[in-house]
């Protein structure tokens, strides 16, 4: 399966069942979806970031200058205030080792650590986030010397594709962090917004245990 095919394969499984095109307000979930954005843009966007309407009568935006730690080098960037995490990672800082899968916050394949945290870089503004230190999966080897889980995945034989795998690997490592790796089931419970197209489940959870105990 190629790249492009896998990406639409996540997305599709991201649709819940049952969820069509159209409901009988005559409103398909992508307006749904795309009012939501809008009114995350309009409530959530921070002062100095200014919306102007054209001679045209288009709506413009002022850029946001925003300070991003990324895997410990600062950045200072000019975005436009509507970017995701998730795209300036990609395609501004061109790490794309973090990955769009639904890009809808449903599959967890582009969690990064934000100031430690582990967040979907999809639902998240980077203009909302000034001065954040980001973790992204680039930064966890230190040379040729893999990070104690990205070796246990390896050992465990926790991915297939790998596609889903630096969201898994960056979600473990907050599920370590938080103390939610105590058990199986624990990690079971606490990784479940992390989807595996491929069900290497089981190797995964062996992996996230196994760093655990040597943490
Ligand atoms: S790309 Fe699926 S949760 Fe972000
Ligand atoms: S989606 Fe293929 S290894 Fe998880």
């Amino acid at each position: 399966m190629t790249t492009s095919e896998h990406e639409a394969a996540v997305a599709s499984a991201a649709t819940p069942t049952g969820a069509g095109d159209s409901d009988t307000n005559g409103l398909s979930r992508r307006d749904v979806l795309q009012l939501a954005g809008s009114a995350v843009f309009v409530f959530g966007v921070p002062t100095g970031t200014a919306q102007a309407a054209t001679s045209s009568g288009e709506e413009a935006f002022a850029m946001a200058s925003v300070r991003l730690t990324v895997n410990g080098e600062t950045r200072q960037l000019e975005l436009d205030p509507r970017q995701s995490l998730l795209d300036v990672l990609r395609e501004t800082l061109d790490l794309t080792g973090t990955k769009k899968g639904c890009n809808q916050g449903a599959c967890g394949a582009c969690t990064v650590l934000l100031n430690g945290k582990r967040i979907v870089s999809c639902l998240t503004l980077a203009a909302m986030h000034d001065g954040a230190e980001i973790e992204t999966i680039e930064g966890l080897a230190n040379g040729d010397e893999l990070h104690p889980l990205q070796a246990a995945f390896v050992d465990h034989d926790g991915l297939q594709c790998g596609f889903c795998t630096p969201g898994q690997i960056m979600s473990g490592l907050g599920c370590i962090a938080e103390g939610h790796a105590g058990s199986p089931e624990e990690i079971q419970f606490w990784m479940s917004g992390n989807i595996c197209r491929c069900g290497a489940y089981p190797g995964i959870v062996a992996a996230i245990a196994d760093a655990a105990g040597r943490a």
